[in-house]
């Protein structure tokens, strides 16, 4: 065997070191005694009782036990690979991110996956899919965690949980895995109409992507661009994948379903096994930053309203390219911690109250699934920027750090670390006013549920839409209470009535009238009759 291979009992192997579990020549306990036997537990003769001095089956057993951890409250189902993202410099006028300048190559991890499933569950099921790519930049780490989708269920992340515990398995049962095959699923979306957009997209077949190669990706939120000058810009993220955008038809998934519930993250991997790399351009849509932060009457800070592309066309800046698979699932795939805080120099948030909630839960979920606060110094989450930060101890803490005044100023370890200004690459939030009287409302802006679902559902052909209404069909048949599924018809039917006759008919119900829809009807102007209502630059 050569140095690059294992061979316990001398014998080749030929497996790569990196393929195998032990790198040594002899197989040892955690603390480094060489073992002459790891098949057999110490019994008092061969047919005789286990002794508890044992010390390493307790130790192997021991391990054994503590070896899952808690999986993603959300998102927990994901496939991960490595690649590097190369900008074209296209975004310079409006950022200063280093890492967008012309033909900077930045390392990438990419996790795709799905939203309600657990982790074992199947892959080609009709729910979101998760797009979040952990950039490690020169300037830190940048996390871009996107959808496929461009839209979201919920105005205000105080809403989270509630749509979470509804698209979730119900309690008692924990049906179904997927998203929206159920009671809870349709009762929400019934009494969240702001709903309705993600849903029709859900129930389209964007929902059942053909493989996470062939998928968009969304930063839905609108964020802040900084640039050099210090001039900001409102965009949106989105990534167009080279192969272009297909997906499974509902048949083809259920097949899928039982013949290879591991299609997506099979296909990823062969892929870039066989050199097949996928791309995706990232891209933004540009807008003014204007102090009304809206677009064409479209509200900048809703997460569930898209900019449509014929307004504000999406301009490329950079090619992502995935070009590595992963070695060690658990490693990469399931220790990754991404989180919409984790900005650089050139990119802010804005106050959208969906994306507020985000920048608190993501570190705050990764505290309990990742143990402790000291998870980015797990490899996978380790920025290649340098890390000089104040943050001591805590469970699994790695690091040996020197010095004893961990703040500043200090007098001791010689008044450090500087802080850094703009100037000299220091992260600064740009500076926004803020004013208003503290409420808990939406703005009226928020009030249309119902235009923008009723443009994706024109823009359909007609064979989209056909199984646009058999997914509805299918998918509402699941539900056991009937005052659920005439609710939803009446959601229908503020979107179109042929759409809301067709289901009703495949469901064997009665189709409401015209009047009979929603209760309280919220105004709908189609997008054509909105206005422009920032002041022109
Ligand atoms: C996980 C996207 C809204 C909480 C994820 C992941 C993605 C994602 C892609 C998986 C990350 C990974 O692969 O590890 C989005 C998008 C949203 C959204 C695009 C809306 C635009 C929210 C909101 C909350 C939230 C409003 C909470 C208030 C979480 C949590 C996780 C998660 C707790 C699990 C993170 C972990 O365990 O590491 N989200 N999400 N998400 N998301 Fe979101």
């Amino acid at each position: 065997s050569g140095p690059d291979t294992f061979s316990p009992t001398g014998r080749p192997t030929g497996v790569p070191q990196d393929k195998v579990a032990q790198g040594g020549a002899y197989l040892t306990t955690a603390q480094g005694l060489r073992l002459p036997d790891t098949d057999h537990s110490l019994k008092a003769g061969p047919r005789g009782p286990v002794l508890l001095q044992d010390h390493h089956l307790r130790e192997k057993v021991m391990h054994f036990d503590h070896e899952r951890i808690p999986e993603r409250v959300v998102h927990a189902r994901g496939a991960g690979a490595h690649g590097v993202f190369r900008g074209y410099g296209a975004a310079s006028n409006v950022t200063k991110a280093a890492f967008l300048a012309k033909d900077v190559e930045t390392p990438v991890f990419v996790r795709f996956s799905t939203v309600i499933g657990s982790r074992g569950s199947a892959d080609t099921v009709r729910d979101t899919r998760g797009f979040a790519t952990k950039f490690y930049t020169s300037e830190g780490v940048f996390d871009l965690v996107g959808n496929n989708c461009p839209i979201f269920f919920i105005q205000d992340a105080i809403k989270f949980p509630d749509v979470i515990h509804a698209a979730k398995w119900h309690p008692d049962r924990e049906i179904p895995q997927a998203q929206t095959a159920h009671d809870t699923f349709w009762d929400f979306v019934g009494l969240h109409t702001e709903g309705t957009f993600h849903t029709i997209w859900n129930m389209s077949d964007r929902g059942i992507p053909r493989s996470y190669r062939m998928m968009e990706g969304f930063g839905v939120h609108t964020f802040r661009l900084v640039n050099a000058e210090g001039a900001t810009t409102l965009v949106k993220f989105h990534w167009k994948p080279k192969l272009g955008v297909h997906s499974l038809v509902w048949e083809e998934a259920q097949l899928l379903n039982g013949v290879d519930p591991d299609f997506h993250r099979r296909d990823l991997f062969d892929a870039i096994e066989a050199g097949a790399y996928p791309e995706w351009e990232l891209g933004i849509q540009v807008f003014p930053d204007t102090p009304e932060q809206m677009f064409e009457g479209i509200d900048l800070l809703d997460s569930t309203k898209i900019v449509p592309e014929e307004l504000a066309p999406v301009q490329p800046i950079g090619l992502l390219t995935l070009n590595r698979n992963t070695s060690n699932f658990f490693a990469e795939t399931e220790q990754v911690a991404f989180h919409v805080g984790h900005l650089v120099p050139g990119i802010d948030v804005t106050d959208d109250p969906l994306l507020a909630g985000r920048l608190f839960s993501y570190l705050d979920t990764q505290i309990t699934r990742l143990a402790g606060p000291n998870f980015p110094q797990i490899p996978i989450n380790r920025p290649h920027a340098p890390v000089n930060d104040m943050l001591r101890d805590g469970f699994h803490q790695t690091a040996v750090h020197r010095g004893v005044a961990p703040y500043r100023p200090n007098s001791l370890d010689g008044g450090c670390p500087f802080t850094a200004g703009a100037a000299e690459g220091g992260y600064v939030e740009v500076p926004t006013q803020v004013s208003g009287r503290k409420v808990r409302e939406a703005p009226a802006s928020y009030a249309d549920h119902f235009s923008q679902a009723r443009l994706f559902w024109l823009s359909l052909t007609p064979v989209e839409r056909e199984h646009t209404i058999a997914a509805y069909t299918f998918e509402l048949a699941k539900c056991y209470e009937q005052a659920i599924k005439e609710r939803y018809l009446r959601v229908l039917a503020n979107i179109d009535p042929v759409l809301c006759e067709q289901v009703a008919e495949g469901l064997g119900l009665p189709a409401p009238a015209g009047s009979e829809s929603l209760a309280d009807p919220r105004p709908s102007p189609a997008l054509s009759q909105v206005g422009r209502t920032w002041p022109a630059d």
